[in-house]
């Protein structure tokens, strides 16, 4: 597939979102097993939402975050590019929630000059770096408005053993004379940037442009704005978790992580 500039790709990425918003809030709602099983647990631990706090919602999709936080009782600025997306999520919200939602393009500098007059306790971007086109202008942005201290707590598929060049593998022998079944990963690209189009729910009207990145190229994003890594997540299913599907991520993978959760930080 040829690679489209980070403009183009951005577009396509936008039309896809917008295509597919009916059919992800249908399907998502406030949230399936990858959310409470993998997500929400590791996002609780590392953010730490506490009343009161302002906690910025990154890519927000149909704001199941935002809710979820809201209903911790902080108060929630959420944005993401899809307008589609956005009109669920405000749909979706009880009048009472404290939420604040934006259409803003995270690879768009003057979008996110938006942002700049809050000041965030933290900020959460949850298994969308990984949908964005360019990550850089998020990042740089982040140093500037979260608080010192502040926490920014993302959630990827994890790169190493979910990304697009991923397949799922189940082996059956009976070399020693018993039947023996294996589940395995294969990749063939982990190193190098890419861009590929995937699902994020099956049966989705329009496949959408993920762009791999290796955990470095993150990690090393963060570090040059200042942030350190202060916590690190893999996340597994639980082996008695049972897979939608035979060969679909469940317990019978639970020695791989589909999800990995970090929390960056800023100095005091
Ligand atoms: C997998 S969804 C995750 C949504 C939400 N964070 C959640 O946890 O359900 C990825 C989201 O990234 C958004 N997105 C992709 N590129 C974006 C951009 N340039 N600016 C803002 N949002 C973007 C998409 O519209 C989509 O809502």
């Amino acid at each position: 597939m040829p690679t489209l500039d980070t403009r183009r790709a951005n577009m396509e990425t936008l039309a896809a979102w917008n295509a597919n918003a009916a059919s992800w809030d249908a399907k998502m709602g406030e949230g399936n097993d990858f959310v409470e099983i993998l997500q929400w647990p590791a996002i609780l631990r590392l953010l730490n939402p506490q009343p009161g706090q302002h906690i910025l919602d990154a890519a927000c999709g149909n704001g199941l975050m935002a809710r979820r936080l809201a209903a911790l009782e902080a108060s929630v600025t959420a944005f993401d590019f899809s307008s589609n997306l956005i009109d669920y999520a405000r749909q979706r919200t009880p009048a009472e929630y404290p939420i604040a939602y934006y259409v803003l393009d995270a690879t768009e500098p003057t979008d996110l000059e938006s942002l700049e007059h809050f000041q965030f306790d933290s900020a959460l971007c949850n298994m969308a770096l990984f949908d964005i086109a360019t990550v850089e202008p998020l990042f740089h942005t982040l140093a500037q408005i979260l608080k010192p201290d502040g926490a920014f707590v993302f959630t990827l598929m994890h790169p190493a053993f979910n990304n697009p060049t991923s397949i799922h593998l189940l082996e059956e022998s009976d070399l020693s004379g018993e039947v023996i079944t294996q589940y395995a990963i294969k990749s063939s690209r982990y190193m190098s940037q890419f861009q590929a189009y995937g699902l994020a729910l099956r049966n989705q009207p329009r496949p959408q442009l993920y762009f791999h990145r290796p955990l470095d190229y993150y990690l090393n994003l963060g570090f040059q704005d200042g942030f350190i890594l202060d916590g690190l997540e893999e996340r597994a299913f639980p082996p008695e978790v049972p897979a939608a599907n035979p060969l679909s991520w469940g317990g019978q993978f639970h020695e791989f992580p589909p999800v990995l959760a970090a929390r960056m930080r800023l100095p005091r």
